[in-house]
C-alpha cells in the first residue's frame, strides 16, 4: 500500500522553545526528528578544527563537501557526527555558537546542507515514518510543501531566560544580547534569512508551558494525518 508520512516544519528563533517542542512532537506522534541547527553547528565545528578561516567565505565554500555529516534522527536520543565522530556535546561550546552565523551565511554551505536535508526528509517520506524538522529556513526553502508548518515565537525576555536556564548560568542580561546579535545575523543575511511565510501558523509561546504547546502542535498532526 501507500506510504506517505508527514513532514512537520518548524522554525523561528533561538529559545522560541522550538527544539524542545520539536523532540516532544516527534515522540509524541511517532515520528523522526531533524535538528538543522545542529547540522549547521557541525559544519562549523569541523572547518574551526581544521584552521579554516570561517570570516573568509570563499575559504569556506572551497571546504563544505569535505565532512561526512550523519544525523540520528530518534527524537528520544539525537546525534549527531562528523566523520564518524559524536560530536553532539563540542557543536553546544560557546566557540561553535559564536561562529555559525558566519558560516551558515555561506551560499554553497547552505546549498550543500539543504540538499542533505531534502533527502533525510524524503526518506523519511517514503518509509511511512514522517519527520518534524526545525531551523530558520525550513517552512519558507527546504520543505515549503510540508504538510504542518509551524513559526514560534516568544518574547525575547522569555527566550533569554529559558537559554539562561539551559546554560545554567546567572547573566540572564548577557544571554540576552548575545541572542539579539544572533537574530540580527540571522535574519539579516541575505541567503535564506530567517522569515515568516504567510501559510505558516504563527506560536507565540510566552506564558505558555511546553507541554501545552505540544498539546496545541500534537493537534494539528492529527488533524492533517487524517487527510494525508
Ligand atoms: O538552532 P541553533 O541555535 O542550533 O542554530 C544554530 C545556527 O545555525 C543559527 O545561528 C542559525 C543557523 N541555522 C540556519 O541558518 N538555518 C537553519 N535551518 C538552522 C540553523
Amino acid at each position: 500500500g501507500r506510504k506517505a508520512g508527514v513532514v512537520v516544519a518548524i522554525d523561528g528563533p533561538s529559545g522560541s522553545g522550538k527544539s524542545s517542542t520539536s523532540r516532544g512532537v516527534a515522540q509524541r506522534c511517532g515520528l523522526e526528528y531533524l535538528d538543522t541547527g545542529a547540522m549547521y553547528r557541525a559544519i562549523t565545528h569541523w572547518m574551526l578544527e581544521q584552521d579554516v578561516d570561517v570570516s573568509d567565505p570563499n575559504a569556506v565554500a572551497q571546504h563544505v563537501h569535505r565532512p561526512r555529516i550523519a544525523m540520528g534522527r530518534d527524537p528520544q536520543m539525537p546525534t549527531v557526527s562528523v566523520d564518524d565522530r559524536d560530536v553532539a556535546a563540542e557543536i553546544r561550546s560557546e566557540w561553535v555558537t559564536g561562529q555559525v552565523s558566519a558560516v551558515s551565511a555561506v551560499p554553497e554551505v547552505r546549498q550543500r546542507l539543504v540538499a542533505d536535508q531534502r533527502s533525510l526528509i524524503d526518506a523519511a517520506v517514503e518509509s511511512g515514518n514522517g519527520i518534524v524538522v526545525e531551523g530558520r529556513d525550513i517552512t519558507t526553502v527546504v520543505a515549503p510543501h510540508a504538510d504542518v508548518k509551524l513559526y514560534l515565537t516568544a518574547s525575547t525576555q522569555a527566550r533569554a531566560s529559558r537559554r539562561s536556564d539551559e546554560r545554567q548560568t546567572e547573566d540572564v542580561a548577557a544571554t540576552q544580547a548575545a541572542l539579539e546579535r544572533r537574530d540580527r545575523l540571522d535574519s539579516t543575511r541575505s541567503t535564506s534569512p530567517l522569515t515568516q511565510t504567510e501559510d505558516a501558523v504563527e506560536l507565540d509561546t510566552t506564558g505558555y508551558t511546553l507541554a501545552e504547546v505540544i498539546d496545541v502542535v500534537a493537534d494539528l498532526v492529527a488533524q492533517v494525518r487524517q487527510h494525508v
